[in-house]
């Protein structure tokens, strides 16, 4: 099949790249380096990479015809700065609608999304968070991504959206993982936050994004999560551990800001049901492959939607 991946050179699109490759597939990328990197796509004779932005629609819509792809998986996403409110809904909103209304000329045959467990809000409702759980977001990125999502499913589009937990693992560069790494192998001050997350590993995420773009799974949303979280200082002693840095195990806990979460647990039974997945890869060996990555690619800087005291730390 043609699969057409934007954000494709991001750390869960460039892994559905290698996935889609594998699998025969010809590829085509769309991406303007954010916050994804060139050199994490593989060089590959069935995949072709057209840097720039979504934004760009007479980009996309030749883009599109050109490569007619039968499959659509929309990874493209700003977040970077939670003040860019401008670049967030360009990005997130008028270039998911130019991705959809592309879809559309083509007749794509499925359509693929992600979408923050954000959009429930930083105070959801119910623990663990079911698939009717009020659509609330209350920042930046999770408003524009709704808005992204509200597009596709009016679109008409066969459209699988995925609600994610933290996905991490090799080349991921947002969150608190790369950014412990960072800072303990630069010998920097840290500390965390009292708070917990669902940490699933980004192959586990393909395998059931593998499974949509199969054609397995009705339209709709469902959850990838594992239901259960770790707090944040369990990853960052995962992380010292994996460093071998005993020394550095006593951490500071501050409180979170107003605009995180102190956890939101998504129900993953629709989906366990749906597509015969789970998740299967521990923490610890997420922390192992993520590490072993940023050992052999140095990462200067990372990421996060969140205001982030004036410090600058985690
Ligand atoms: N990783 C997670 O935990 C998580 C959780 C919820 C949702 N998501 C969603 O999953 C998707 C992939 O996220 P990721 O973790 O791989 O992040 P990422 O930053 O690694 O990938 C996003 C990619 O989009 C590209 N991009 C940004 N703006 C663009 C534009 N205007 N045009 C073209 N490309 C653009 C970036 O350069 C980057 O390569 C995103 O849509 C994100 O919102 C991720």
């Amino acid at each position: 099949m043609n699969v057409l991946v934007t954000g494709g050179a991001g750390c869960v699109g460039s892994h559905l790249v290698e996935n889609l490759l594998a699998k025969g597939n010809k590829v085509l990328v769309i991406d303007n380096l954010a916050t994804g990197r060139a050199s994490n796509l593989p060089k590959d004779a069935n995949l072709e990479f057209v840097e720039g932005s979504i934004v760009d629609r007479d980009m996309v819509l030749k883009v599109f015809d050109k490569f007619k792809p039968e499959v659509v998986i929309h990874a493209a996403a700003a977040y970077k700065d939670p003040n860019n409110w401008v670049e967030d809904t360009n990005t997130n909103a008028l270039g998911t609608a130019n991705v959809v209304q592309a879809s559309k000329v083509q007749n794509v045959k499925r359509f693929i999304y992600f979408q923050t467990a954000l959009c429930y809000g930083t105070k959801p409702i119910e623990q663990p968070v079911t698939i009717t759980h009020p659509i609330r977001p209350d920042c930046s990125y999770a408003i524009s991504k709704t808005a992204g999502e509200q597009y596709i499913f009016m679109s008409g589009l066969d459209a699988v959206s995925f609600r994610l937990a933290n996905v991490v693992g090799p080349r991921n560069l947002s969150g608190p993982l790369p950014t412990f790494y960072m800072r303990l192998t630069q010998n920097k001050s840290l500390f965390v936050m009292d708070t917990r997350r669902d940490f699933i590993f980004v192959q586990d995420l393909c395998e059931v994004v593998m499974k949509a773009v199969d054609g397995h799974g009705k339209s709709g949303a469902y959850h990838v999560s594992s239901g259960g979280d770790f707090s944040i200082k369990e990853l960052y002693e995962a992380v010292v551990d994996e460093l071998g840095m005993p020394e550095k195990k006593q951490i500071e806990v501050r409180p979170r800001g107003p605009d995180d979460a102190f956890t939101i647990l998504l129900d993953p039974s629709l989906t366990q049901q749906a597509f015969g997945w789970k998740t299967k890869t521990s923490l610890r060996d997420i922390v192992k492959a993520a590490v072993a990555w940023y050992k052999v690619n140095p990462i200067e800087q990372t990421f996060t939607h969140l205001k982030l005291p004036p410090d600058k730390t985690v």
